[in-house]
């Protein structure tokens, strides 16, 4: 016991030549306690397993690999069953800056649970993202995206497309406003801010769904997931316009949950207490807005980016598979308080 496993095996059947040239079939990641991670590959068992297999005699080829890491089968068995288990899944993961970024954390939680991912840099990020790419296992996709260029969407999915085959998840991060719209009076919101901050913090969520969701009726459905803030219902001085596109968010996930449920395809909110990242960098009074949660929450302090990263995993995770169009509030009861 003390030791973890992970076994991805996808159903039917696969040639050994086939699972070798894919190099996606099959897969087991297992740990014991005290030593290393050993990975054996589909095209490993693959080498060692030369005639036609399928998937099941691909999980006790696997299985074999886990127990000479040191794993006992009982606990790489019920790992493997874990409604949590992101092991076989592939994720798309559009917002991360840098180690702070919410969509970053998220990505560690997937890909910690066995998830392959694919994350996406704006412009300018490309270098932090491709650093911080490294330190995940699965190695993910890195590429580029821009959520107001429709080019930049359809060349992510194509490439996704390409490389996995489909997508079982989304993690939607991406949220921008001018900073004068942040700064001035809200009477005094521009048109072209406003637009802006709809474009990039609110359309892109259908923008992106609209890519995905014929990857994931492809693998059976699919999980979509958003961050947004209390600001949607509540008035916080100078998230303003912020708080106008974060209300047209959490419609938009209502709207399209309704929309493509019929797919098996859910798609939730999480709501997110104040955390210092770079985009939060960008409001006015937000380190006001950090103090007075420890004040008020009933929790009495601030959240950690881990505590939101768990709560989305579990959204995306098959223990969520009956809540959709939801916003979960992730803010250590803040917004439960009337004063
Ligand atoms: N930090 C908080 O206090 C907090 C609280 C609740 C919700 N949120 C939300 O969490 C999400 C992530 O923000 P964060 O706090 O992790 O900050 P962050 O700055 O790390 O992430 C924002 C991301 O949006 C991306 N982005 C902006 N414009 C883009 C564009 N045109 N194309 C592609 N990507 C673009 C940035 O590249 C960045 O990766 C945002 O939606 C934010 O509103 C944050």
């Amino acid at each position: 016991m003390g030791a973890m496993a992970t076994v991805i095996a996808v159903s039917g059947r696969h040639t050994a030549s086939r699972a070798a040239r894919d190099g996606l079939v099959i897969r087991v990641r297992a740990q014991a306690r005290g030593s290393r991670p050993a990975t054996g590959s589909a095209t490993g068992i693959a080498r060692a397993a030369p005639r036609a297999v399928n998937a099941a005699a691909a999980v006790r080829r696997a299985m074999v690999v886990a127990r000479a890491a040191g794993v006992d089968q009982s606990a790489a068995d019920s790992t493997s069953s874990s409604m949590t288990d992101f092991s076989g899944k592939f994720g798309l993961v559009v917002g991360v800056a840098n180690k702070r970024s919410i969509a970053w954390a998220i990505a560690q939680a997937t890909a910690r649970r066995g998830a392959r991912l694919a994350l996406t840099y704006q412009g300018r990020f490309e270098e932090h993202v491709q650093e911080l790419s490294q330190g995940l296992e699965p190695a993910p996709l890195v590429l580029p995206c821009d959520v107001t260029s429709d080019a930049e969407i359809d060349a992510v999915f194509a490439k996704v497309q390409q490389e996995f085959g489909g997508l079982d998840f989304l993690v939607h991060g991406a949220a921008f406003a001018p900073p004068d719209e942040l700064r001035s009076p809200f009477v005094n919101t521009s048109r072209d801010g406003f637009r802006m901050t709809m474009d990039i913090s609110a359309y892109s969520l259908i923008a992106l769904a609209r890519g995905a969701v014929p990857m994931m009726e492809a693998r059976g459905g699919g999980s979509i997931i958003t961050l947004s803030y209390l600001g949607s219902e509540r008035v916080f001085p100078g998230y303003n316009v912020m708080g106008v596109a974060k209300a047209a968010l959490e419609s938009t996930v209502r709207y399209l949950a309704a929309d493509i449920g019929l797919k098996n395809i859910r798609v939730n909110a999480v709501s997110a207490g104040p955390i210092k990242t770079l985009a939060a960098a960008g409001i006015k009074g937000f380190s006001n807005i950090l103090h007075i949660y420890p004040e008020r929450a009933p929790l009495r302090r601030n959240v950690e980016t881990s505590e939101v990263a768990e709560a989305a995993a579990f959204l995306l995770s098959d223990a969520a598979k009956g809540i959709t169009g939801e916003v979960l509030l992730v803010d250590a009861g803040f917004h439960a308080t009337g004063m």
